[in-house]
């Protein structure tokens, strides 16, 4: 079958890959190039950080488009419906990668982490001047529950945290199920903003979630919570969120996915000591990767003996 890569997979996904397929790689292209290396493609890999709209969807011999992971902003969801493009997706394995790296904010929002990490270095011991919280005993607030956000709010339950949530559609039997887990579903999201210390938020980037978290939503939060956003920049209104927090109306954010990103794209909100600021690398575990090529190659490998490609 004739692959295109659009971006960085597993190394041993990718050579199983080219061991028995005509693979091209662009990692990170740009639209136009990866519309010319798509041309002649039956197939392209892809994750965030790539843009695929109609001009490279228009590719003749598409056939197949394989997310390894789980958004689809990046994607021209109407001209693969027009098209007839099978769409597979690997959601599942980066989760608790993405969990996990949701703890890694909230732990480093609340202990002051970069800031005592840089004090250090700088020669000053800061003991005494670090005002820090337990997570412990804390309302943790999880927007979107869906396979991350549920895995977000058992860790959360595991720290012993009181853990509430909201979802799209929120219905008696996903209120029981939820509770059997210890999770709290409430009817509103709003609610969820107001009663939270931490909040974290767990949504695709869809028309009903861009700025889902705007200067409204921020200040039904309180002065003391923060908020970590993992989903997609899009979702959180940052220049919001920098009025809210340079005015003292949030106790700090953490953000791994930004309004703008990529190779020199820089946050509004990088010249705040209270926020934490990672490359949308919530996915990015070894193991994660590891097992999402696992799955890449046996979709395409599949599809090729399918199709005889
Ligand atoms: C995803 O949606 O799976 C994540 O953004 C991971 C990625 O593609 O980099």
């Amino acid at each position: 079958m004739r692959l295109l890569i659009a971006s960085q997979i597993d190394g041993g996904a990718e050579a199983e890959l080219r061991s028995r397929h005509d693979v091209v790689s662009r990692i990170g292209a740009s639209e136009p190039d990866l519309a010319e290396a798509a041309r002649d493609r039956h197939a392209i890999v892809f994750r965030s950080g790539v843009s695929l709209g109609a001009p490279v969807l228009h590719a003749p011999d598409l056939r197949l488009l394989v997310r390894a992971g789980s958004g689809l902003d990046n994607l021209d969801m109407q001209t693969v419906s027009a098209r007839g493009i099978e769409l597979r997706r690997v959601p599942g394995p980066g989760a608790q990668a993405v969990a996990e790296l949701t703890f890694a904010h909230l732990l480093a929002l609340a202990r002051q982490l970069p800031r005592a990490d840089r004090l250090l270095r700088e020669g000053h011991w800061a003991k005494g001047e670090l005002d820090a919280y337990n997570l412990h005993g804390k309302t943790l607030g999880v927007i979107g529950l869906g396979s991350i956000g549920s895995r977000v709010a058992e860790l959360g339950r595991a720290w012993g945290m009181r853990v509430i949530g909201c979802v799209d559609r929120p219905s008696d039997p996903r209120r029981l199920e939820f509770a059997r887990r210890g999770i709290e579903l409430l009817a509103d999201c709003g609610d969820v903003l107001e009663q939270a210390d931490f909040v974290t938020i767990h949504v695709p980037l869809v028309p009903s979630t861009r700025g889902l978290i705007g200067s409204a939503e921020l200040a039904r939060m309180k002065p003391t919570a923060f908020l970590v956003n993992m989903a997609r920049g899009g979702v959180v209104d940052e220049g919001a969120l920098l009025t809210a927090l340079t005015e003292g109306r949030l106790a700090g954010a953490g953000l791994d996915t930004h309004v703008r990103e990529g190779e020199g794209a820089d946050s509004p909100l990088a010249s705040l000591p209270n926020v934490t600021l990672t490359p949308h690398i919530g996915a990015a575990t070894i193991a994660a990767q590891r097992e999402i090529g696992r799955q890449v190659v046996a979709i395409v490998d599949g599809f090729s003996r399918e199709h005889s490609l």
